[in-house]
C-alpha cells in the first residue's frame, strides 16, 4: 500500500461548450476533474483549497469511510463546507473496496462541473476476475447547461418552479458532433481492431437517469458500483446519477464512428424530450497502423436503446416538496456529525418515524392525501451492527420517474423490488437472500418499491438522497447516526485539526 498525494484546487476557469463560453467552478482548471487512480489499500490525502467564490465539499462517492466519516464530504452532513480562502486534507485509507467510483461536489449543484473518477485498483499482483482489457477508459456521462447552473436554481426557487433543464447531455464533459460547435470537441475513443477495452461508465448527471451503448458492439457487464457481478452480456446499459458500471467491449467492427448513445432521458423535467438524440459521442475504431490517419466512412453508425416512457407535464405547483415518511429534510447550519460527536444540542432530532403515517395507499392516492408533509432535521438512530430493511417505496404523487437512492458510509444489498405497493405480508417471502445485488445507489422504480439491507457497522453520521439534484434540493434526503459500539475499534474516529468552521 501506498500514500498518495492530490492536491485539489477549487478555481474558475472559461469554457466553453455549444458555441458559448461560461465560467465554471474546477478543480485544477479541469473539465472533469482529474482522475483519482489508487489501490486498495492505499492512503489517499486530497488537499483541497477553495479559491472560488462558492463553498465547497468534496464526496468520495461509494467509499465507505469506515469510522471516518469526516472525509466522506457532503456539506452540513459530516462538514461544514470549505470556505473560500480555505483548505481542508480528505484523509482516507481505501479498506476492502476496488472498481469504479467517483467524486463531485456535494453542496448546492455545484457537482455539475466539480466531478471526476475515482478509479481503485485491485491489489498489487491481484489480477481482475475477468480478461485482462487491452486498455481502459473512463466515460462519464453529465449535463451541461449554457448559462450558470446556480443561477438558474436560484431563480427557479424564488419562482417555486423546477429549473430549466441541461442544453445537453456529455461524455467525459463534451458534447456530441451534433450540436453546434462540438464536432471538434466531441470525446472520441480510438481503439485497435480486434482489441478489448474495459470502460469505467460512471453516470455524473444531475437529473438524468441514462442510456448508454455503442452501435454493433455487444457490451459484457463486469462491475456494477465497485462491485464485481457475474459478467453477462448487453446491448445498452441504464444508468442512473451516482451509478458506475464497468463493460468490456471488443472492437470488432469494420472501421467506423460508433455512436455512444445517450438515450431518452428517463425523466426531463418539465419539456417535451423524449425521442431526442443528444449527447452523442464516437467511438472509433482504426485498423492497427503507426502511419497511417484512419479511413473512417463518413456514415456515422448509431445504436438502438429502449425507449422510455412518455414526459410527464409541468406541475402548476405552489411549493414542490419531496419527503421521506412525509419529512421534508431540513439542512442544519452546522455539520451533524460534529454534533453527533461532541453532543452539541439542538441541532437535530432522533425520532424519524420508522413508518409512513398509516394508511396510506402508495399508488392510488389522491394527490391530497399525502400534502401533510413537515419539515425537520430529523435523524434515525441505529444501535452499531444492526441489521437494517429499508422498503423505498415511490409514493408517485407528482411525477412519473424512479429515484435512484444512495446510501453514504456503506454498500447495500438489493434483495427486492416491485411495482405496486410493498406488501409486507407477501413480499418478503419473495426476497433474494441468496445472492442480492450489492450497490451503492439503487433505483426505486416509478410507482413500485425497492427493499435493501445493510448492517450498521460503520459508526457516523450519513446521509441518505436521492441522486436527482431537484430531488435531494426538494427535500428528498435524510441521515442516520449509526451509534459507537463498545470498543474504541467500534467509535468514531477523532476528528482532524483542519476540520473546516462553519
Ligand atoms: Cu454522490 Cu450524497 O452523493
Amino acid at each position: 500500500a501506498a500514500l498518495k498525494k492530490y492536491d485539489f484546487n477549487i478555481q474558475v476557469k472559461n469554457v466553453s461548450r455549444l458555441c458559448n463560453a461560461k465560467s465554471i467552478v474546477t478543480v485544477n482548471g479541469m473539465f472533469p476533474g482529474p482522475t483519482v487512480y489508487i489501490r486498495e489499500g492505499d492512503q489517499v490525502l486530497v488537499n483541497v483549497s477553495n479559491h472560488a467564490q462558492y463553498n465547497i465539499s468534496i464526496h468520495w462517492h461509494g467509499l465507505k469511510q469506515f469510522r471516518n466519516g469526516w472525509a466522506d464530504g457532503p456539506a452540513y452532513i459530516t462538514q461544514c463546507p470549505i470556505q473560500t480562502g480555505r483548505s481542508y486534507v480528505y484523509n482516507f485509507t481505501v479498506t476492502g473496496q476496488r472498481g469504479t467510483l467517483w467524486w463531485h461536489a456535494h453542496i448546492l449543484w455545484l457537482r455539475a462541473t466539480v466531478y471526476g473518477a475515482l478509479v481503485i485498483m485491485p491489489k498489487e499482483g491481484t489480477p481482475f476476475p475477468f480478461p485482462q482489457p487491452y486498455q481502459e477508459t473512463n466515460i462519464i456521462l453529465g449535463e451541461w447547461w449554457n448559462q450558470d447552473v446556480e443561477t438558474i436554481v436560484n431563480q427557479a426557487n424564488k419562482l417555486g418552479l423546477p429549473p430549466q433543464t441541461s442544453d445537453a447531455h456529455t461524455i467525459n464533459g463534451k458534447p456530441g458532433p451534433l450540436f453546434q460547435c462540438s464536432e471538434k470537441y466531441t470525446f472520441a475513443m480510438e481503439v485497435q481492431f480486434g482489441k478489448t477495452y474495459l470502460l469505467r461508465i460512471i453516470n455524473s448527471a444531475l437529473n438524468d437517469e441514462l442510456f448508454f451503448a455503442i452501435a454493433g458492439h455487444p457490451m459484457t457487464v463486469v462491475e456494477i458500483d465497485a462491485v464485481y457481478v457475474k459478467p453477462f452480456i448487453t446491448q445498452a446499459i441504464l444508468i442512473a446519477p451516482g451509478q458506475t458500471t464497468n463493460v468490456l467491449v471488443k472492437a470488432d467492427q469494420s472501421p467506423n464512428r460508433y455512436f455512444h448513445f445517450h438515450g431518452c432521458p428517463a425523466f426531463h423535467g418539465c419539456t417535451t424530450c423524449c425521442g431526442q438524440q443528444d449527447g452523442h459521442s464516437y467511438f472509433t475504431i482504426q485498423r492497427h497502423s503507426k502511419h497511417s490517419s484512419p479511413q473512417l466512412s463518413p456514415n456515422y453508425r448509431f445504436p438502438m436503446t429502449p425507449r422510455i416512457n412518455p414526459c410527464p407535464t409541468c406541475q402548476n405547483g405552489t411549493q414542490v416538496v419531496a419527503s421521506l415518511n412525509n419529512i421534508t429534510f431540513v439542512m442544519p447550519k452546522v455539520g451533524l456529525l460534529q454534533a453527533h460527536y461532541f453532543n452539541i444540542a439542538g441541532i437535530f432530532r432522533t425520532d424519524f418515524p420508522d413508518n409512513p403515517p398509516a394508511p396510506f395507499n402508495y399508488t392510488g392516492a389522491p394527490l391530497t392525501a399525502n400534502l401533510g408533509t413537515t419539515t425537520g432535521t430529523r435523524l434515525s438512530m441505529l444501535p452499531f451492527n444492526t441489521t437494517v430493511e429499508l422498503v423505498l417505496q415511490d409514493t408517485n404523487l407528482l411525477s412519473v420517474e424512479s429515484h435512484p437512492f444512495h446510501l453514504h458510509g456503506f454498500n447495500f444489498f438489493v434483495v427486492g423490488s416491485g411495482v405496486g405497493n410493498f406488501d409486507p405480508k407477501k413480499d418478503p417471502a419473495k426476497f433474494n437472500l441468496v445472492d442480492p445485488p450489492e450497490r451503492n445507489t439503487v433505483g426505486v422504480p416509478t410507482g413500485g418499491w425497492t427493499a435493501i439491507r445493510f448492517r450498521a457497522d460503520n459508526p457516523g453520521v450519513w446521509f441518505m438522497h436521492c441522486h436527482l439534484e431537484l430531488h435531494t434540493m426538494w427535500g428528498l434526503k435524510m441521515a442516520f447516526v449509526v451509534e459507537n459500539g463498545k470498543s474504541a475499534e467500534e467509535s468514531v474516529l477523532p476528528p482532524p485539526q483542519d476540520l473546516p468552521p462553519c
